[in-house]
């Protein structure tokens, strides 16, 4: 990828492309294009065509999704599966009707079994029943890895897929009903703090271990597979370090200042024990992370604060 190639970041506006067209432009690439939903619906078949043959991007991000929490997942699994597959067959077929040199495609790491070996291998993917909750979305998600991998079997087409762990920072959602643990620890001590709460209630017992990545880093990491990973393969993107949610809700504690008590709710269900991505893949081509838990959560707070 040349500073001057033309690159389309799709869901620029949205937490992952926000963060790569930020990362692309630190890094000096100079010819970015993007489009709003308003301006670009890449469910519309012959738009994303039109947009495709007339822009002629050399390098395509996919950060565009319609992505949510378990309850939105739960609710909308017909809106999960259908938003999603149009967006990836859409941008795949018209990647390759208009000779995008490179496409990357952002899935997550609910594409992996329930119960699989942790640190979960990239080849764990289909060896078990996902999980119900958010099944239609990690369906919609194993597709686009597999169209990728076709198109470039039958075509030769040099398409790759990138797994994230769970991700947090900038332009999170702070809908207490719909956003990740991260956001709502923040959301739920600060309400706590500024209303004078003495307890927080947090769900299961505090001991499930869990991997966070802040959203820069995987930007960056995107940038760096987009330049240098040429295989079919999926790869997971993560930091390898765990944190049980006791101690992560402890850090946001410390952070929002919060002087109150956290109480955990036992009869409330603890999920996954431990899920945790197997990064060995993207550290063996030496990329590495750089923002610890704690600066990162720092950063998120203040975003949070900035958008009240
Ligand atoms: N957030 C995470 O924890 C996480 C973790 C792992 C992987 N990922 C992956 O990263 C990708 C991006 O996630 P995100 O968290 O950045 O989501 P997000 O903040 O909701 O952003 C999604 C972006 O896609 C746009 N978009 C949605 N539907 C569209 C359509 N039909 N046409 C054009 N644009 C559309 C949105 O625009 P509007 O807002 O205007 O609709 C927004 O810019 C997803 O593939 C997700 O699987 C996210």
């Amino acid at each position: 990828m040349d500073k001057d190639s033309k690159i389309y970041v799709a869901g620029h506006t949205g937490m992952v492309g926000s963060s790569i067209l930020r990362d692309l432009t630190k890094k000096g690439y100079n010819n970015i294009i993007v489009r709003t939903h308003a301006e670009l619906d890449l469910m519309n078949q012959s738009a994303t065509e039109t947009f495709f043959k007339t822009e002629k991007p050399e390098y395509v991000f996919l950060a565009a999704a319609k992505v949510g929490g378990i309850i939105a997942n739960k609710t909308y699994p017909a809106e999960f599966i259908t938003q999603n597959l149009l967006i990836e067959c859409n941008v795949i077929k018209s990647s390759y009707m208009n000779n995008v040199k490179k496409l990357m495609i952002l899935g997550s790491s609910c594409i992996y079994p329930k119960v699989c070996p942790q640190p979960i291998k990239e080849k764990s993917l289909l060896t078990a029943p996902l999980e119900t909750s958010n099944e239609a979305y990690a369906i919609a998600k194993i597709a686009g890895i597999k169209m990728c991998q076709h198109y470039n079997t039958q075509y030769g087409t040099n398409y790759i897929s990138v797994m994230p762990s769970s991700i947090y920072g900038l332009n999170d959602n702070y809908d207490i009903n719909n956003s990740h643990v991260i956001p709502a620890l923040i959301v739920k001590m600060h309400t706590a703090k500024t209303e004078n709460k003495p307890i927080v209630e947090l769900w299961g017992s505090g001991t499930p271990l869990r991997e966070f990545l802040y959203v820069d880093d995987l930007a960056n990491a995107c940038t760096f597979l987009m330049e240098t990973y040429e295989d079919s393969e999926h790869i997971n993107i993560g930091t390898g370090n765990e944190i049980s949610i006791k101690d992560l809700a402890e850090i946001v504690k410390n952070i929002v200042g919060y002087q109150g008590e956290l109480v955990f709710d036992l009869s409330k269900p603890d999920g996954t024990l431990r899920k945790v991505l197997d990064h060995s893949k993207i550290s063996n081509m030496g990329w590495k992370p750089k923002i610890e838990l704690r600066e990162g959560i720092i950063n998120a707070y203040h975003d949070y604060l900035n958008k009240l």
